[in-house]
């Protein structure tokens, strides 16, 4: 059965143009009804006069003044990081030791995961968020918690095994088992988790090795043997966020030319690996990143918070690697891609180390829906509304406060409706998220 849905609509009409194929229809039209398997896709979208006409006796459901978007992708969170927002630190490796790791060692109870899952998975719904890439703890309990929440939810979600096995809190490393030393031992568990979690609806497993400071050389290679038999599975780590932490890598793996080089030394980098930060890197990694496929996760407010650094658009794109953005919360600051969108034009903006650009809000927006469903090997799939597009959406009201509503009625140009969400929105904004149904 096709369902309407009647408002404004923004999606980007030819995603191999990127942000400059945005398209906005303001009395607009969007059909949704099941795919063969019975999912539900967009079937078509256009102008309301021209397209309702084609079928008569459609259940429209209409929302004069709001605009319906693409869901958002958030490339990168750490579900067991939530408790974590705000917690003040010198810098990234203080913050992992004094707050990050004691409260990921919660999560090895099962009760307490799953509290946190359904929490995280209704926060990440509540700002718009409909497909995520995130991190769990080193205990499958955590794991198996976040999946069961995303499929109940039927959310596209994302998400692995923290693979650690030195450097951290005994409790917060991979245990040894049945034989196994710890490395070994937490391979087999990701196996066992891919084949019972990925691919089941909407869910996919990322092999998860957190930074290769906290992983020995033989979890490291077991990780890219176990991503070279399971090509379609996703990987996904941190890298080059901070000075400390880029010595540290250097010092523990000396033989590879570059801290981004080590994860290429244990097969780690390939189409569909995800690295969060990307922020001091040199051209022969940007290189690196090219030629294999791997994209960037960007992490704007996190960056801004831990101090971390200002990841390079003009490097990035002079050399041609794919790239998304970010929460990384509990790094970073916010659930809301408004938020996000908002620190990267801050992050863009820098003007002491750079000359400093300006990403225009179309870029902004692109980067947290179908550039970023792009950089995952998702496009197509999600983040767009072009027909075939799983109907995961968003409702947003222009006017969800005074401030919104006198600066967005004052929009002369799709641009500058655009921004004043970007500036001034946040989760007020998202009337409703809608995710796309299995029947
Ligand atoms: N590097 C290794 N672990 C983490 C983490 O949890 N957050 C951030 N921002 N960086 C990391
Ligand atoms: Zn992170």
């Amino acid at each position: 059965m096709l369902r309407g849905y009647r408002a404004s609509l923004l999606w980007f009409a030819d995603p191999a143009q990127g942000a400059d194929s945005i398209r906005y229809e303001e009395d607009g039209l969007l059909l949704v009804g099941p795919d063969d398997l019975g999912c539900q896709v967009v079937q078509a979208l256009g102008d309301w006069h021209g397209l309702s006409a084609r079928y008569p006796g459609l259940a429209v459901e209409h929302w004069p003044g709001r605009i319906i978007a693409p869901g958002f992708v958030d490339m990168h969170v750490h579900f067991p990081q939530t408790n974590v927002i705000g917690s003040p630190a010198d810098g990234l490796l203080p913050w992992l030791e004094n707050y990050t790791f004691p409260e990921e060692q919660r999560f090895a109870d099962p009760d307490y995961a799953a509290e946190a899952a359904a929490f995280f998975v209704n926060e990440l719904l509540r700002n718009g968020v409909t497909t995520a890439l995130a991190f769990a703890t080193s205990h499958s309990t955590s794991v198996n918690a976040l999946f069961a929440q995303a499929q109940a939810r039927h959310m596209r979600l994302i998400t692995g095994l923290c693979l650690m096995d030195r450097h951290a809190p005994a409790a917060l490393l991979n245990p040894a088992g049945s034989g196994n030393g710890a490395a070994e031992q937490s391979l087999v568990e990701s196996e066992a988790l891919i084949q019972r979690w990925h691919g089941q609806g909407r869910l996919g497993y990322a092999i998860t090795p957190r930074f290769a400071p906290t992983s020995t050389d033989a979890q490291l290679r077991g990780a890219g043997e176990l991503a070279a038999r399971y090509p379609d599975v996703w990987i996904q780590s941190h890298v080059a966020e901070n000075k400390d932490e880029i010595a540290w890598a250097r010092t523990l793996f000396p033989q590879s030319r570059s801290y981004l080089a080590t994860y290429a030394d244990f097969g780690l980098m390939r189409k569909r690996a995800v690295y969060a930060h990307c922020i001091h890197f040199d051209d022969d990694d940007r290189a690196l990143m090219r030629s294999t496929g791997a994209v960037a996760a960007i992490s704007p407010t996190s960056n801004l918070f831990l101090g971390s650094g200002f990841f390079d658009y003009v490097g990035a794109d002079r050399v041609g690697f794919g790239y998304g953005l970010a929460s990384d919360v509990g790094g970073g600051t916010s659930f809301s891609p408004f938020h996000t969108m908002l620190a990267a034009y801050y992050v863009g903006r820098e003007g002491h180390s750079t000359s400093g650009l300006s990403l225009t809000p179309q870029q902004l927006w692109w980067q947290h829906t179908a550039g970023a469903a792009q950089a995952l090997g998702l496009d197509g799939v999600v983040g767009n509304l072009l027909p075939g597009c799983e109907a995961d959406f968003v409702v947003l009201n222009p006017a969800a406060t005074p401030l919104l509503a006198r600066k967005t009625a004052r929009a002369a140009s799709l641009a500058e409706l655009l921004f004043a969400l970007i500036v001034l929105g946040d989760d007020r904004v998202v009337e409703r998220t809608v995710v796309a149904q299995a029947l």
